[in-house]
């Protein structure tokens, strides 16, 4: 009865917090946009100043050295400048896609948060983050973008069970040291009809972290992916998403095609 109760005043507190909503068809997104970044204005600084310069320099390390281990934290720079820095692939994708995905991050970052120290820029392949504040080994989920499918399953019951077992089971894996933060699987809904999931934690985090991070974007499936045919949740944190089709390596061939997406974006 009280785990109810505080539930439906999270769920809500959860709500009240969604900036806005936009609905986008998958079309109109091109391989190369972000999903999506988030520039913390509370941390505005000047343009060619020390901490942007260490920003600059800080970026073109992640863009050379997260190719050949697909994971990077670091820092650049000392004292009220020293800025810290995080850069992961998704650890299912090659190292070109890699590489490209993080030389776009490095580009698309600045040019969408120019004069802020704390920045953010999600794509499917990599994630990439900085802050003049450490935030390595931390778990956060202040920031949440969330992508669904706006179709709905039509058998729900049968649906949410196996895709709970599948998130069992791939949360499961993802926590693994030995799997570096990444776990995914595949559940056959019937003979026409496949179910695939990944989940990826950022590196910089302990299993029990990791768990904490994957958790939270399950729960949150209640209020923004229920019932739908693909949802994707982006953390800083954490990576979770399910579809209806393929969609990490190795590829299946496809049965189906991706429809119309829809976006939330849950600020802190
Ligand atoms: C990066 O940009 C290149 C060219 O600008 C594009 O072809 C490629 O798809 C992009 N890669 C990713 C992962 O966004
Ligand atoms: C930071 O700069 C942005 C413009 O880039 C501005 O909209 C915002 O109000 C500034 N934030 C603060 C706290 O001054
Ligand atoms: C980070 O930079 C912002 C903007 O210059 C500043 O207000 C804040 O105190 C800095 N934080 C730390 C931990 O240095
Ligand atoms: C899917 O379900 C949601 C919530 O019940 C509803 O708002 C939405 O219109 C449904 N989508 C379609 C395509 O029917």
């Amino acid at each position: 009865m009280k785990f109810h109760k505080k539930k439906k005043k999270k769920t809500m507190y959860l709500l009240y917090k969604i900036v806005f909503l936009l609905i986008l068809s998958t079309s109109s997104a091109k391989s190369q946009d972000p999903l999506g970044e988030f520039c913390n204005k509370n941390t505005n600084i000047s343009i060619g100043g020390k901490l942007s310069t260490n920003i600059d320099k800080l970026l073109a390390e992640l863009a050379l050295k997260t190719p050949s281990t697909f994971f990077i934290a670091t820092s650049y720079g000392d004292n009220k400048d020293k800025v810290y820095g995080l850069a992961q692939c998704r650890g299912d994708i090659n190292t070109q896609d890699c590489s490209n995905c993080i030389q776009n991050a490095t580009k698309q970052i600045r040019q969408r948060c120019p004069n802020q120290a704390d920045a953010r820029i999600w794509y499917d392949y990599c994630f990439l983050r900085y802050s003049n504040k450490s935030f390595i080994g931390e778990v956060d989920t202040s920031f949440g973008i969330f992508y669904f499918n706006v179709e709905n399953v039509t058998d729900s019951q049968v649906f949410n069970k196996k895709l709970g077992n599948l998130m069992d089971q791939i949360r499961g894996e993802g926590v693994m040291a030995k799997n570096k933060g990444l776990g995914k699987g595949k559940s056959v809904l019937s003979p026409f009809v496949t179910l695939y999931a990944l989940v990826q934690c950022t590196r910089d985090l302990d299993e029990i972290s990791c768990a904490q991070c994957l958790a939270i974007a399950v729960n949150n499936f209640q209020t923004f992916c229920n019932n739908r045919k693909g949802c994707r949740v982006l953390y800083s944190s954490c990576y979770v998403r399910y579809e209806l089709y393929p969609f990490f390596f190795p590829l299946d061939s496809a049965k189906t095609k991706p429809s119309n997406i829809g976006k939330v974006i849950v600020y802190p």
